[in-house]
């Protein structure tokens, strides 16, 4: 009796984990929530900065940075509270700034090195 239970809790969990990490956010919910917050008005469509607001990435500063700043800062830019930006919204545009690359060196760029 209890082994055939233990078999149904092993198998649901196996699935619930595949469906876990089959359904983290990818990159394009990231930015489509990034611009949807309006953080590329002032930081770019790419988080390079320059319009309003310092560059994010690429190399985004630490996670906890972000939970901190976005939340209390009290500059130029406007506090955005947990009702506006849910945590887990904060977490998705996080990912996609991570995900940007870097530009290539620019020793590696021949018009820029003659
Ligand atoms: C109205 C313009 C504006 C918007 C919209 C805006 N920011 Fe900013 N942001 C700024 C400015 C200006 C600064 C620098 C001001 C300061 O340091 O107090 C800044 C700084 C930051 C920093 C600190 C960067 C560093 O390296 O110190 C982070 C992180 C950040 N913004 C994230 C975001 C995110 C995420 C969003 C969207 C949810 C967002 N910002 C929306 C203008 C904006």
């Amino acid at each position: 009796m209890i082994k055939k239970y233990l078999g149904r809790l092993t198998i649901s969990l196996v699935f619930s984990s595949v469906i876990f990490t089959t359904c983290k956010a990818s990159p394009e919910q990231g930015k489509a929530l990034y611009i949807q917050h309006g953080c590329w008005g002032c930081h770019g469509y790419e988080g390079q900065g320059g319009i309003a607001g310092p560059k994010l990435s690429p190399d985004p500063k630490p996670i906890d940075f972000y939970h901190g700043f976005v939340r209390y800062s009290s500059g130029a830019m406007p506090p955005y509270s947990e009702k506006i930006l849910p945590k887990k919204d904060l977490i998705v545009i996080y990912e996609f700034l991570q995900s940007i690359p870097k530009g290539p060196d620019y020793k590696t760029i021949q018009i820029l090195n003659n």
